[in-house]
């Protein structure tokens, strides 16, 4: 399986949002993720749908999707409007949703991918039940609510554990992603572990080098 990168707009330039979008694209990024948080699950606020629905035209328009990860409280109150905004994938917490189940459903009869994930603390038995129902389970390798943490090294363990887990029950090409503190240096590490996807935040978006070739350098990483 090919490892895609997807840039976290979070620690990209708000003030330029758009262009920052279009760089990552022009860059070569597989994916664009969107932080979305509400202050209550996590200790920081970020966007809505709005803008969302604001990047959208950019994303589309280079066929590049946008997955959406909800730090929120209730996500079920908001996944309809993130799906009309024009998330491509909607990924929940398993700690917010005691109806995981129905929650994915309901993505997936927006036409939208169903993702899972869970905190640093939360115990991957929390997924074995629902890892058939998802098309993208999604590892935390920080606490979720700010960019530029450092990557927490119990994470490359729990990568291969949920690989193994999705071997097992013959769920292969389920996307196993990772978020938090991945970097040119840990990433082959992250990928030799399982994970297929990275999603890249303050590596990509910061002062050292183009948002271009910072893509590089992680996508050089692990060819
Ligand atoms: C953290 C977010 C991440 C964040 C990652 O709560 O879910 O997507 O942007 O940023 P870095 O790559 O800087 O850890
Ligand atoms: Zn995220």
């Amino acid at each position: 399986m090919s490892v895609k990168i997807a840039p976290s707009i979070l620690s990209s330039d708000f003030a330029r949002l758009g262009q920052q979008v279009q760089e990552a694209i022009d860059g070569g990024a597989d994916i664009i993720h969107v932080d979305i948080m509400d202050g209550h699950f996590v200790p920081n606020m970020t966007i809505g749908p709005l803008v969302v629905s604001a990047i959208r035209p950019i994303a589309a328009g280079a066929g590049v999707p946008l997955d959406v990860h909800l730090m929120i409280e209730q996500p079920e109150r908001l996944i309809a409007e993130f799906a009309e905004a024009g998330a491509n994938a909607l990924t929940v917490h398993v700690e917010t949703c005691p109806h995981l189940h129905r929650i994915l459903q309901q993505i997936k009869e927006l036409g939208v991918k169903a993702g899972v994930t869970l905190n640093p603390a939360t115990p991957l038995v929390t997924l074995e039940e629902i890892l058939i129902y998802v098309d993208q389970a999604l590892i935390m390798s920080v606490n979720p609510g700010f960019g530029g943490q450092s990557y927490i090294p119990s994470s490359t363990r729990k990568i291969a554990s949920l690989r193994r887990m999705l071997d097992e029950r013959g769920l292969s090409q389920v996307d196993l992603q990772v978020d938090g503190g991945i970097e040119p240096q840990n990433a082959a590490k992250v990928v030799a572990a399982g994970a297929n996807v990275l999603i890249v935040g303050s590596a990509i978006f910061n002062e050292k080098a183009s948002v271009a070739e910072n893509i590089a350098a992680l996508r050089r990483a692990v060819d």
